[in-house]
């Protein structure tokens, strides 16, 4: 975070299990920055660019069924890495605040707590494919699966994509995997209470926002 001769150059990423509100929030906040006059790029993960887009849809294909867990690791790493590096660094150096729906922490919290892979060798794929770029703060929007799930149904979302049909399970190892990273990342990886309103749980978060704009118009 920091202030480049273009603008305030921040990243922010957005966490939570399916139906949480990432999006909702996610969207809220780029609005209230743009009226503010910042420079904001919102990038929803995986995708955002032609290679990251394809690989999304492979990841996201009902057909794949038999995609390995591992090759599932591979391939969200692919597509960040592409992200990262044709999009992340160099929106940051122009001074722009980067809004990310989804990031390294999703990898942890579904690949290594959902699918049970090693954490360790979650955290080196993540290093690969980020090569380091963290985000400054991340708002993980809790809220238990049932509500999720409550949510989904509403919506008519359902148990729509590969991931999605994983079934209640795999989201509850998921939300302790979220737990474990609010646990021991405190500074960056930030709690917020998703079972409020809509406007609630945005003025909580643009309070937050607002501390960090502050301190770096100051740096
Ligand atoms: N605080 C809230 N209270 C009740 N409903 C909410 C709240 N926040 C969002 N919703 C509703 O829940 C649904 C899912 O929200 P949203 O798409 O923002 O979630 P998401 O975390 O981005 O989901 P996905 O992971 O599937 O992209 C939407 O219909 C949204 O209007
Ligand atoms: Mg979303």
């Amino acid at each position: 975070m920091n202030s480049t001769r273009y603008g305030i150059s921040m990243f922010i990423s957005f966490e939570g299990i399916d139906c949480s509100g990432k999006s909702t929030q996610a969207r809220l906040l780029v609005e209230r920055l743009q009226q503010d006059g910042h420079k904001v790029l919102y990038v929803r993960e995986p995708g955002n660019t032609a290679l990251s887009e394809a690989i999304r849809a492979l990841l996201l294909d009902k057909k794949n069924n038999d995609m390995t867990a591992r090759t599932e690791l591979l391939l969200f790493s692919a597509s960040r890495a592409q992200l990262v590096e044709n999009v992340l660094r160099p929106a940051l150096d122009e001074g722009t605040i980067l809004i990310c729906d989804r990031y390294t922490d999703s990898t942890v919290a579904y690949q290594a707590f959902g699918r049970g892979l090693p954490l360790e060798d979650i955290e080196k794929c993540n290093a690969v494919a980020t090569g380091g770029l963290l985000p400054v703060r991340t708002f993980y929007i809790d809220i238990p699966p049932d509500e999720a799930q409550r949510r989904a149904a509403e919506t008519g979302k359902g148990a729509g994509d590969r991931i999605e049909r994983a079934g209640k399970e795999f989201f509850t190892r998921v939300v302790d995997g979220y737990h474990y990273l609010a646990q021991t990342q405190p500074q960056r990886f930030i709690g917020i209470d998703g079972c409020r309103t809509i406007d609630d749980i945005a003025a909580d978060i643009w309070s937050r926002v607002q501390e960090l704009l502050l301190r770096s118009n100051s740096a």
